[in-house]
């Protein structure tokens, strides 16, 4: 009897073992913030950003900027800016600076640097419903 035990005890620890070397081996924080970016239930929202930023287009310079102007209002960071969409666009609620969805997030964002010039300009702005 404890000898079973004992094995069903090392399977569950190889396999959890197992499990974790996956994920952190095949999700990058770019995956991870591209999968919340995709996901409507983020930040307890009711729309993905993905919505509004189709696969990231308008957003390619954003990593490079010190301010942000949405729908007249000022952000100051990156940050700030995402977190103003997830309450004001997503209705969510917004997210800690530093917490690890948001560094994901931010991470994706980043990572669509440059992609500008590949992807035709969106004709038509989309403005955010009632903001
Ligand atoms: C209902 C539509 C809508 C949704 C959903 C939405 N946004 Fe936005 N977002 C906008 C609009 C409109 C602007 C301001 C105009 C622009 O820059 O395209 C904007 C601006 C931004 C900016 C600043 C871009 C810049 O370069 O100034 C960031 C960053 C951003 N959104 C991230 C997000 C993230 C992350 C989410 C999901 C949590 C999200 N948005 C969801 C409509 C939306």
């Amino acid at each position: 009897m404890m000898k079973l035990l004992r094995i069903v005890i090392l399977s569950l620890i190889i396999f959890g073992l197992v499990v974790s070397i996956a994920y952190a081996t095949h999700h990058t924080p770019e995956e991870r913030g591209k999968a919340l970016f995709n996901d409507a239930k983020f930040a307890d929202g009711s729309k993905a950003c993905n919505e509004c930023h189709k696969d990231g287009k308008g957003l390619e310079k954003a990593a490079d900027k010190k301010e942000f102007n949405i729908m007249g209002k000022t952000q100051k960071s990156l940050e700030e800016a995402v977190n103003f969409c997830i309450v004001n666009a997503n209705k969510g609620k917004a997210v800690d600076a530093n917490s690890d969805q948001m560094k994901d997030v931010v991470a994706y964002i980043k990572s669509l640097k440059g992609k500008a010039a590949e992807a035709p300009p969106v004709k038509k702005k989309k403005p955010i419903e009632g903001c």
